[in-house]
């Protein structure tokens, strides 16, 4: 977030950092694991290394509950790395998009060459129920930012991997797909943002991953994109919405989804 800052030699900085202290040279895969997700990282692999988010340059604290704040290496069975990315800067913390982005390009510097976004996010479409997985086919960035800076003109057709989506779906069959909408956060949106979003073609609504994605494409990797449908979206579900409902519905589905996703992982 320094304005005078190379934010990719940060993330320079930040991977030779995290080579020195997994003693890993070269991860392969990253994974960002958000609101129900985290116990993923149990079920992938052996973890070699843990670290605090905040010894790696340009890591900002954790904000918020439900993410470690610590990077992960982990040995897969079929001996690759995967980095998991514990720390999440949202784009509402207003650190800035370069910070949002930090940890994709950080693994990308890592080496690796696909990168997992997932989040817990808001559904519209009303067959869904909460706690179901969905895979993210594309997003809509209501954000009015970029992480890209200058004339950085990247091609975003097929932004969420048509290939991993399929191979997710050669593991769960039943795995639906959406459009995730980007909305900058930290309030829900109103029941009027949510049929916005549901007209301009969106299926769940959430406050993370699409600025993440753009940021991936352009360090050229490959992208899975799942969400955690946590509870409707306004207007959708009749109730109120809660911070602690979203907390509540992550743990409940927690244990299944996570094996889902190592099981996805030990596919690629
Ligand atoms: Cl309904 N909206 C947003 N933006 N984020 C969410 C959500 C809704 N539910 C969980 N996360």
């Amino acid at each position: 977030d320094d304005p005078t800052a190379d934010p990719f030699a940060v993330a320079q900085d930040a991977a030779s950092q995290i080579a020195e202290k997994t003693g890993v040279e070269r991860h392969d895969i990253a994974l960002t694991l958000g609101s129900g997700w985290a116990k993923a990282a149990d079920l992938i692999g052996e973890t070699t290394a843990t670290i605090p988010a905040t010894e790696i340059a340009g890591f900002s604290k954790p904000a918020l509950e439900g993410h470690t704040g610590s990077l992960r290496s982990i040995l897969l069975p079929n001996g690759k790395r995967a980095l998991v990315i514990g720390a999440r800067t949202h784009f509402y913390e207003n650190h800035g998009v370069r910070r949002v982005v930090h940890s994709v390009r950080t693994a990308a510097a890592t080496g690796a060459t696909t990168m997992i976004l997932t989040n817990g996010a808001g559904g519209i479409r009303e067959t869904w129920k909460p706690g179901i997985p969905v895979l993210i086919s594309d997003h809509i960035n209501l954000t009015a930012s970029s992480p890209l800076e200058g004339a950085t003109f990247v091609d975003l057709t097929d932004l969420y991997s048509r290939r991993l989506r399929d191979l997710a779906r050669t593991i769960d069959a039943s795995l639906d797909e959406g459009v995730y909408c980007q909305f900058r956060g930290p309030h829900y949106e109103t029941p009027a943002e949510v049929q916005m979003a549901k007209a301009i073609g969106g299926h769940i609504v959430g406050m993370s991953t699409a600025l993440e994605a753009i940021a991936a494409r352009q360090a050229g990797m490959e992208i899975l994109g799942m969400s955690l449908i946590t509870n409707l979206a306004a207007g959708i579900q009749k109730t109120p919405l809660s911070h602690e409902e979203v907390i509540d519905a992550g743990k409940a589905a927690e244990a299944v989804i996570s094996a889902l996703l190592a099981r996805i992982v030990a596919a690629l």
